[in-house]
């Protein structure tokens, strides 16, 4: 036996073009500069707000040493006729109307006590968070079938988060729209797995912990700062910018080819945790300084 063929190219995504909702910060815009840096030929990003957009897009072509160019679609992925609109710009910007893969990354939260929960807190999770990925991804199976074989499939990665699998936020301050949102794509992932994969596309879904974004840092203070959820966490730390860039670079390239169907918290073990958190973060403290 000799070593893994084509081992040097394993993690990488050279000549793929690949498109992240929600891209202009946080998660999505770490993803991309992660593509970018593993060899993609085209990254577009997508968020409603075009200077964000402009300015992550500037920030992704100035990273050293990259081949590919990031480029932007400005849009809501919230309503049909939003998502009718990115997936026609879409269509503009990919070479022969095909692409590697698609993050459904773009999410968004409003928290409130569960009795007093605005109906349209509701309805703007589930369109942001359910409707807006379910949308895009059916209108854009051409594009990935297109991309996709047997040994190389297009990718669909879709952005859940802990809070989908695992209770995360109630009372006061809660999440439970956003928590059932997000467990809806467990299994929309699930579903597409096998809906997709005779199309030569694989779909995978993420579950990030706290990761500090926009998004997470108001529930990130609410708890008590960086230091108390850092703590509060096995690992010792919360989520940094390597770690969804190799999971998503993994999930992307050859090395995650037959993965299908699969969820992969990303949250240090927090979700596992029972018992006496206390002597847990006594620990955790610990460890963190060895
Ligand atoms: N950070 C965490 O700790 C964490 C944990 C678990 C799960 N997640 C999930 O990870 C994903 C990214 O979160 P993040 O923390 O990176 O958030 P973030 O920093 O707030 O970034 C959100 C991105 O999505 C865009 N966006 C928001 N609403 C949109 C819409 N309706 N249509 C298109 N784009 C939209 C934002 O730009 P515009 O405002 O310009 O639209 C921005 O680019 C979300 O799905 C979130 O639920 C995050």
């Amino acid at each position: 036996m000799t070593g893994i063929p084509n081992f040097d190219s394993l993690f990488r995504l050279d000549g793929k073009v690949a498109f992240i909702t929600g891209g202009s910060r946080g998660l999505g815009f770490d993803i991309a500069a992660a593509f970018l840096q593993a060899g993609a030929s085209k990254v577009i990003i997508n968020a409603r707000k075009e200077d964000g957009l402009q300015k992550a897009a500037q920030d992704l072509n100035s990273i050293p040493n990259i081949r590919g160019r990031a480029s932007f679609i400005a849009g809501n992925v919230n309503t049909m006729e939003s998502v009718e609109k990115l997936v026609a710009a879409v269509k503009e910007e990919v070479p022969g109307e095909s692409l590697h893969i698609l993050v459904n990354n773009a999410g968004a939260s409003w928290g409130g006590s569960f009795e007093d929960y605005e109906d349209w807190k509701t309805a703007k999770t589930f369109d942001v968070n359910v409707r807006g990925p379910f949308n895009l991804t059916r209108k854009l199976v051409p594009l990935l079938a297109a991309a996709g074989t047997p040994s190389d499939p297009a990718r669909v990665i879709i952005m859940s988060s802990v809070g989908g699998i695992a209770v995360t936020h109630v009372g006061r301050d809660g999440a439970i729209a956003y928590s059932i949102s997000k467990a809806a794509m467990h299994h929309f992932g699930r579903n597409l797995a096998l809906e997709l994969a005779p199309k030569n596309i694989t779909t995978n879904v993420i579950a990030p912990g706290w990761f500090p974004t926009r998004l997470a840092n108001p529930a990130i203070e609410k708890y008590g700062g960086l230091d108390a959820a850092s703590a509060d966490n096995p690992m010792g730390r919360l989520g940094l910018r390597e770690d969804i860039a190799g999971t998503a670079v993994y999930l992307c390239s050859k090395a995650g080819a037959y993965v299908n169907g699969e969820d992969i918290t990303l949250d240090g073990g927090k979700r596992l945790l029972g018992g006496n958190s206390n002597s847990h973060q006594t620990d955790a403290k610990r460890i963190a300084r060895l």
